[in-house]
């Protein structure tokens, strides 16, 4: 069976990430037939667009797909390419394992929850206005169908993953509406999934928690404010961004991607960790149904960083890109 999958390699370290993980995945022997775009900044740049209409029909037609990270012009310029995607594809569920990695340095060797994170309105709606010069308003977007999809698609991935606790994170105290809707429909999911425990956490104190004892967590379920700000501080408790992949999933389709950014400190140079991106690879993999070949990727990695002192820069290192790439593929295939 031959899979097309859409590629979006994305700007900075996406192109030099996307071609190691092709590497990896070509090694299992399961065959992907590419099928890439450009978006981004550079795209944007180039075409005048920086999501093309033709890459997200792609992803419409295949169903799957992996992407590199895009960048996003701070304080004005085009819409994210992210949520321009999550929100024409509607991948609602944003899903984040974080998991320590033996080998890799950490300041804990036991950390092992999911961010699961709402990934179409919230904050991130993109409703901002300038009310009179020097007052802005941004509006934060909360509807009950979106609280009752993310709150379900938690519950069900704790029970599909052999996970007992789902924490909905919230600021509720202040935000009595919009939080407040979020936790009561948590709430009212929650009574139907009793084999899974469930409970809550104020999002300022659950980052406290976090950083001191994160191994009290299981899934973590938010909106999309707190999931972009939570999946990067819980990559910093597993030894950083280069190590944590992730995936979006709608009812249709899923994009597999890294949490990190396009890293244009380091772009260029064959540098960047890949490990997040194979990672995103195999969750992409188990998606397809192509467990073996998932459970070699992520038996290879666990083996790497265990066993070998091959390492990138960011874990103290001097391998590139590709040389780590080479010697996953290596033990994959
Ligand atoms: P970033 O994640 O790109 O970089 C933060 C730091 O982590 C940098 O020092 C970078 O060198 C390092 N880093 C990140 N990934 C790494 C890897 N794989 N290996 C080694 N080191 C790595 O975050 P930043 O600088 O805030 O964002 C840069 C651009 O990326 C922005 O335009 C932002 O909008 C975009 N971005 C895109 C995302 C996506 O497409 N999913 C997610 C986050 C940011």
């Amino acid at each position: 069976m031959e899979y097309t999958v859409t590629l979006i390699p994305g700007d900075g370290i996406g192109p030099e990430v996307t071609a190691a993980t092709q590497l990896v995945v070509a090694a299992t022997g399961v065959k992907v037939l590419w099928e890439p775009f450009e978006a981004g900044a550079a795209a944007a740049e180039k075409h005048g667009n920086p999501c093309p209409d033709e890459a997200i029909a792609s992803i419409r037609r295949n169903r799957i797909a992996l992407k590199g990270p895009v960048g996003t012009p701070i304080g004005s310029g085009f819409r994210s390419v992210n949520v321009t995607l999550r929100r024409a594809l509607d991948l609602y569920a944003c899903v984040r394992p974080v998991k320590t990695i033996k080998g890799v340095p950490s300041r804990y060797d036991d950390v092992d929850l999911v961010i699961v994170r709402e990934n179409t309105e919230g904050l991130y709606s993109g409703v901002e206005h300038m009310v009179v010069p020097g007052v802005a308003e941004s509006l934060k977007i909360v509807t009950e169908k979106a609280c009752q999809r993310i709150a379900e698609y938690a519950f069900r991935y704790a029970r599909s993953n052999g996970r007992k606790k789902v924490t909905a994170v919230h600021k509720a105290n202040i935000m009595k509406l919009t939080d407040g809707m979020f936790l009561d429909v948590t709430r009212r999911v929650a009574k139907r999934f009793n084999d899974i425990e469930s409970n809550e956490a104020i999002v300022d104190a659950c980052c406290m928690q976090l950083v001191r004892d994160p191994a009290r967590f299981d899934v973590l379920v938010m909106d999309n404010l707190y999931g972009d700000i939570l999946s990067d501080l819980c990559a910093g408790l597993v030894g950083g961004l280069g190590v944590v992949p992730g995936a979006n999933f709608g009812e249709n389709c899923a994009v597999f991607e890294a949490v990190h950014g396009s890293a244009p400190d380091i772009a260029g140079k064959g540098v960047a960790n890949p490990t997040a991106l194979i990672l995103s690879a195999a969750m992409m993999l188990h998606a397809m149904g192509e467990r073996d070949a998932a459970s070699r990727v992520e038996r290879a990695v666990a083996w790497l960083y265990a066993e070998t002192d091959v390492r990138t820069y960011d874990l103290g290192g001097s391998v590139g890109t590709m040389a780590f790439a080479e010697a996953l593929a290596k033990r994959v295939s």
